[in-house]
């Protein structure tokens, strides 16, 4: 139970809707490993994204009793509706009047379903971005930095990654020494002063090489860095690259940007292959793809790299620069042919 985030409730309220949205995010320091309470197992740092958005409207009547209804583009989903309502249960001493009514949630994603873009941290995002405006009106005297900052606290119990979703830019989440006012309870926005201005406009085009479910989930892959072999020099790893990752952002060093973010992604992908059951989430189109894109490097020398979630997709990203054009061309006419159905989500991070 975190006190901070304790909360009692004045008004009373009957039937009111609200509309909210989050983006996804893409972490460059992966969060893998967790503890009870949705605790990291070490620091994490992510790129918002601006156009992959959740889009979120919630009805609530407080004359009916406690249910709630999900609706995912328009169809009602049974198991996502469950999940939901387990999820408010799971926090209501921190918003006691959670369950006094009944929810009607219609929700919809900008970007395809099961493409490898993290829909849990943008949906969780949304969802906790419409709780805390509900709030309001039960009479929360929370500032908006300090409502924000709830609703962060409130979105890592739906999904760790997701806390990270609730602000723009960079965002940082868990405890380090590294960064002033970071905690393992919320999200942190990463200082847009201590990076140099080359992050600051940067493309993540996902190429979805697989576009079904995963066949083995994040909460899974979590649970099994508990008794993992190499679960501590991770976690210790983890905190090193943030260090490192820290003094790159400052300095605008792009090569040892690529390298370290390469090593994270890569750095997940083993870990799972070296689980016990050990299991591969990558596929031939995503081994392809990686080494299409180094030898185009090679090449080319422009600063095309990649970097993978639990999935099979890869995010391709790259600076907006003069070699931008370039890149941009060579994903279209030499790596869609790794992609499953051609899709390709084009997003962008300008901050
Ligand atoms: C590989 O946040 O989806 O994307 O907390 O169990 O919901 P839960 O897991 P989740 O894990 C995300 C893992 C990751 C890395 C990251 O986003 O940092």
């Amino acid at each position: 139970m975190h006190n901070q985030f304790l909360a009692s409730f004045e008004a009373q309220v009957f039937s009111t809707t609200t509309e909210q949205s989050a983006p996804s995010n893409i972490a460059l320091i992966k969060y893998w490993g967790k503890f009870a309470g949705q605790i990291p197992a070490n620091p994490s740092l992510s790129y918002t994204l601006s156009l992959c958005k959740t889009l979120t409207q919630m009805a609530f009547d407080s004359t009916q009793p406690f249910s709630v209804k999900l609706y995912l583009s328009g169809e009602l989903n049974l198991g996502f509706s469950q999940k939901i309502e387990t999820y408010f249960k799971s926090i209501e001493m921190y918003l006691p009047w959670i369950l006094m009514g009944s929810y009607e949630i219609q929700t919809h994603n900008t970007f395809p379903h099961s493409s490898g873009i993290a829909s849990s941290a943008s949906g969780f995002g949304a969802l906790a971005q419409c709780l805390m405006d509900l709030d309001k009106n039960f009479g929360s005297k929370l500032s908006p930095e300090e409502a924000l900052k709830k609703a962060s606290f409130l979105a890592r119990l739906g999904s760790g990654s997701a806390c990270r979703s609730l602000y723009p830019g960079l965002v940082e989440w868990g405890r380090s020494e590294e960064l002033e006012g970071s905690s393992d309870l919320y999200a942190t926005p990463y200082p847009s002063s201590d990076v140099h201005e080359v992050f600051r406009d940067f493309h993540d085009w996902v190429l979805l090489i697989h576009e079904g479910e995963k066949s083995v989930s994040s909460s899974v892959g979590h649970s099994l860095m508990h008794e993992h072999p190499y679960g501590e020099t991770r976690f210790a790893q983890a905190k090193a690259n943030f260090a490192s990752l820290k003094s790159i952002l400052k300095s605008g060093d792009l090569q040892a940007f690529i390298a370290l973010v390469e090593h994270e992604a890569l750095s997940l992908h083993a870990l799972m292959m070296m689980s016990s059951p050990p299991y591969l989430l990558m596929q031939s189109g995503t081994l392809e793809t990686i080494n299409r894109l180094w030898a185009y490097r090679k090449e080319t020398g422009h600063p095309l790299f990649f970097t993978l979630d639990a999935g099979a997709n890869v995010h391709l990203l790259f600076p907006q620069g003069p070699s931008s054009e370039a890149i941009m061309q060579f994903i279209e006419s030499d790596l869609m042919a790794f992609t499953q159905n051609g899709g390709l989500v084009k997003d962008r991070m300008v901050f």
